[in-house]
Formats: C-alpha cells, sequence, structure tokens
C-alpha cells in the first residue's frame, strides 16, 4: 500500500485537480463516429483517490462506461474533441493541477452539418474519409497557463522510442511531468510507466501494478511536486533514474 502524502491546501480550501479521462468520438455521419479504445479507467481511478485525500476533483469524462465512486468528484461529459477543448477552456484557468489522461484524436472527419445529419449510404464503391487535425489540447492549456499551475501529461508510446518521445512531448507541450506508458496500457486494468519530470528527472513503477495503486503512487508524486511549486522546495518523489 502507497503512504498517503498530505495535499498542500491554499486560504480558500482545497487544492484543485482537473482530469480529463476516457476517449473521443469524432462523427462521421449521424450514426458512425472514429473513436479509440481507451476505458477512461486512469483517470476515474485517479479522481476517486484525489478526492478520498481532500482534492476537489472535476473529471472531463469521455463516452466510456466508468464512473468514479466518490460523490464529491465533479463530473462534465464530453465526446468529440472540440467538446473537450471548450470545457478545458472554461475549466483549467481554475484548476491548481491539470492531469490529462484523455486519449484525444489527433484526426476527425471533415464533414459539415449537413453530412452528421444523415446517414452515409452503401453505394458499393470505394469511398475515402477526408481528415482534418484536431488541436493539440495540452499545448493550448499550457499557452494560457497561470503561474502555480501543474500540467500533467500522458505519452502513449511503442516501447521502443517511449522515453524519447516522452520527452519530446513534455517539452513541446510545456508540461511538468509526463507520464509514459507503452502502447498495452490501453483499455488495461494495470500500468507500467515511467513519470518525467521538466528536469529531465524520471522514475519508473515497480513493474506492471494495477491502475488503482498507479493512481495512488502518482498522486504521491503530483502532491510533492505540488508542494515544491508552492514552497519552493525540491520534489523529492521525482529523483534521477540511474539505469535509463
Ligand atoms: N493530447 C491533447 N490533444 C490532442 C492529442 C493529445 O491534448 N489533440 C494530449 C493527451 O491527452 C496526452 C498528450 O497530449 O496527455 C500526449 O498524447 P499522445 O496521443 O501520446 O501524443 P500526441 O500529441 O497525439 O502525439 P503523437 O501523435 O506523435 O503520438
Amino acid at each position: 500500500m502507497t503512504a498517503k502524502t498530505q495535499v498542500p491546501h491554499d486560504s480558500t480550501g482545497a487544492r484543485r485537480l482537473l482530469i480529463t479521462a476516457g476517449p473521443t468520438r469524432e462523427p462521421i455521419d449521424a450514426v458512425r463516429y472514429i473513436g479509440n479504445r481507451s476505458s477512461g479507467r486512469l483517470g476515474v481511478e485517479l479522481a476517486d483517490e484525489a478526492a478520498r485525500r481532500g482534492w476537489a476533483v472535476t473529471l472531463l469524462l469521455g463516452p466510456t462506461h466508468m464512473l468514479p465512486t466518490e460523490e464529491s468528484v465533479r463530473i462534465e461529459r464530453f465526446a468529440t474533441t472540440a467538446d473537450l477543448a471548450s470545457l478545458l477552456e472554461r475549466e483549467s484557468a481554475q484548476c491548481d493541477v491539470l492531469v490529462m489522461a484523455a486519449a484525444v484524436a489527433d484526426y476527425r472527419p471533415r464533414i459539415g452539418a449537413r453530412d452528421i445529419a444523415g446517414k452515409v449510404r452503401r453505394m458499393g464503391e470505394a469511398m475515402s474519409l477526408h481528415l482534418e487535425p484536431t488541436p493539440d489540447l495540452l499545448k493550448a492549456c499550457s499557452a494560457r497557463r497561470r503561474p502555480g499551475q501543474m500540467f500533467v501529461g500522458f505519452a502513449l508510446e511503442p516501447r521502443e522510442n517511449l522515453l524519447a518521445s516522452a520527452r519530446r512531448k513534455l517539452a513541446t507541450k510545456g508540461l511538468d511531468l509526463i507520464v509514459a506508458n507503452p502502447l498495452e496500457t490501453m483499455d488495461s486494468p494495470t500500468i507500467e510507466a515511467t513519470l518525467i519530470d521538466a528536469d529531465g528527472r524520471q522514475r519508473t513503477t515497480d513493474g506492471r501494478i494495477d491502475k488503482a495503486r498507479f493512481a495512488a503512487w502518482l498522486l504521491d508524486r503530483i502532491a510533492e511536486h505540488d508542494r515544491s511549486l508552492t514552497t519552493g522546495a525540491a520534489a523529492p518523489g521525482v529523483r534521477a533514474d540511474p539505469d535509463t
């Protein structure tokens, strides 16, 4: 069992944690969409564990059957990347820590409102979908961050280039911490991950652990980093890993 770290409180009460979780769904027409296999489990476990520790938690949750059990977690639902972008625009300024665990689409079908109202018919011949890039939501949040906010991202990558890609994403998205995890993590009850900070220090889980345990592990690290931001003390939980 991971030891619980005390969450620092400010004068207004509990520290505010904003978590995004689950997949996005980008409509092709009125009945079809492009989605992904994210279950949202990790973000939901994180929301529950943080609420138990006294954080004020808002969970932006995509289309999934997973739900938090802690009643204090405030939930807002999204389906598309655009929905999530609007929610983040409204919510991100008010949080102390943002954890972006949602599996956000990188491309979406370019369609007009007329197409969404109907159903694409089978024509018996090949067809192609025109996809347009979606905005990088985390990068947009970073661009409007206020001093003292902490941003945590995830990098889902093939094992071969896991850490190098995660470091690149940490820098390009302007993050404090990034969780590098291999592709097998998606839709799995377990996770094996390395947490990297902006100074390049990293820490790895003790092999594959279940996501509830990982939520506690990650929250310990986040609370330490959050405390170092608010008090100026070093974050002891993220240390150099001599093996990598
Ligand atoms: N993310 C985001 N907006 C997007 C895509 C991803 O905010 N349009 C966030 C994810 O929630 C995650 C982080 O960025 O916290 C990294 O996501 P990932 O899918 O690993 O990386 P991408 O930015 O999509 O880059 P690539 O396609 O090269 O993997």
